[in-house]
């Protein structure tokens, strides 16, 4: 005889909470996914939608040893998970494989790609310097000072947006259940086998830092960017209905105010690199909060209270989305984890004890 799959209760229905949803439910599991709001309309909402293992991760000071491969991974269940999803809903939530550009103006940007050339290089991850002509022509809304360039096939993106609200629906069709508005505090008993959050950047959990991050987004025209370009610290991500300009790293803060002057910086500096941005028609500026930790990367897996977490992704909660959901699945209904998904657990962050 078989034992039946555990009941599991997800508190928080961002894009992880949701794809783990669906993954657990279609599974098997019987899933409650519970919300203090409407599912996806947090940070995964104010995200840009980025795929991006190597610009995120490929040379990324101070980052888990393992985060890079953990987003090379995840960038490659992409295809199939968008298809699936696509497949499921019948909707499009505009998947693009890459390759990316990153850019650079300045010597000191230039040398920061090089880094980043050499790390992928040293990983046996694809990775082109362009001339800047060729980053040109690769992108013709590029229209400013190039002094180099890199094509990053690594790094897509898709609609964060749709994603969301196709997970919401295929979670729905896989049978698991929504408790929305519905706050759920720490150590509550909400009647299941399992417990896992996916609250993101919250409070209440150790270890989960925020980083609110401010971006604006144009309206799509020929003179803006159709695939996703990399400029220092600021990035344009293209989507059908949007052409999203982002993103503030502002550590500590949590309010969704997207300052006027964070939103001007970096409006003036995408206005260096891409002319059509002065020409642009503004749709909406907003603020989302990152969940961070002291190495960058996801805490996945069970805390000593007996509760599982996924949280703390960072940069990358949509890349990282769909291998969570497969991490989490595999550790619950398993009791199976990978040394890669071992790796991120929570308890690297616990202090020794004596
Ligand atoms: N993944 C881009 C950002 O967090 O701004």
């Amino acid at each position: 005889m078989t034992a039946s799959p555990p009941s599991i209760s997800i508190v928080g229905a961002g894009v992880i909470g949701l794809s783990c949803a669906w993954t657990l439910a279609r599974r098997g599991a019987s899933v409650t996914l519970y919300d203090k709001g409407q599912p996806g309309l947090g940070a995964s909402w104010a995200a840009a939608g980025m795929l991006a293992p190597a610009f995120e991760c490929g040379s990324e000071p101070g980052a888990h040893p393992d985060l890079f491969e953990l987003c090379i991974a995840g960038a490659e269940l992409w295809p199939d998970f968008a298809v699936e999803l696509e497949r499921q809903t019948g909707g499009t939530i505009g998947y693009v494989a890459g390759p990316s550009v990153a850019v650079a103006e300045t010597e000191e940007e230039a040398d920061a790609l090089n880094r980043m050339r050499a790390a992928l290089e040293n990983a046996n991850t694809p990775c082109e310097a362009l001339s800047p002509d060729a980053a040109k022509q690769m992108e013709p809304a590029l229209t400013g000072p190039v002094s180099a360039a890199l094509a990053l096939p690594t790094d897509g993106h898709v609609d964060n947006r749709a994603v969301c609200e196709a997970l919401a629906a295929a979670c729905g069709a896989a049978g698991v259940r929504f408790v929305m508005q519905r706050a759920v505090e720490p150590g509550e008993d909400l009647g299941s086998d399992v417990t896992l959050w996916t609250t993101g950047a919250d409070p209440t959990l150790e270890g989960v830092m925020p980083v609110k991050g401010a971006a604006f987004s144009l309206r799509p025209s020929s003179s803006l960017p159709t695939r996703a370009i990399r400029f220092g610290d600021v990035y344009f991500t293209p989507h059908a209905d949007r052409v999203v300009i982002g993103a503030t790293v502002e550590p500590g803060k949590t309010d969704l105010e997207p300052s006027r002057e964070a939103i001007g910086r970096l409006h003036a500096r995408a206005a260096e690199i891409c002319d059509g941005v002065e020409s642009g028609v503004l749709q909406m500026r907003w603020a989302g909060v990152r969940p961070a930790t002291a190495d960058h990367a996801p805490m996945i897996g069970r805390r000593a209270n007996g509760d599982w977490i996924a949280t703390g992704h960072y940069r990358n909660g949509i890349l990282l989305a769909p291998i969570t959901g497969q991490i989490m699945a595999d550790m619950i209904l398993r009791d199976e984890a990978s040394s890669l998904a071992s790796a991120f657990s929570p308890d690297r962050f616990a202090p020794a004890t004596a």
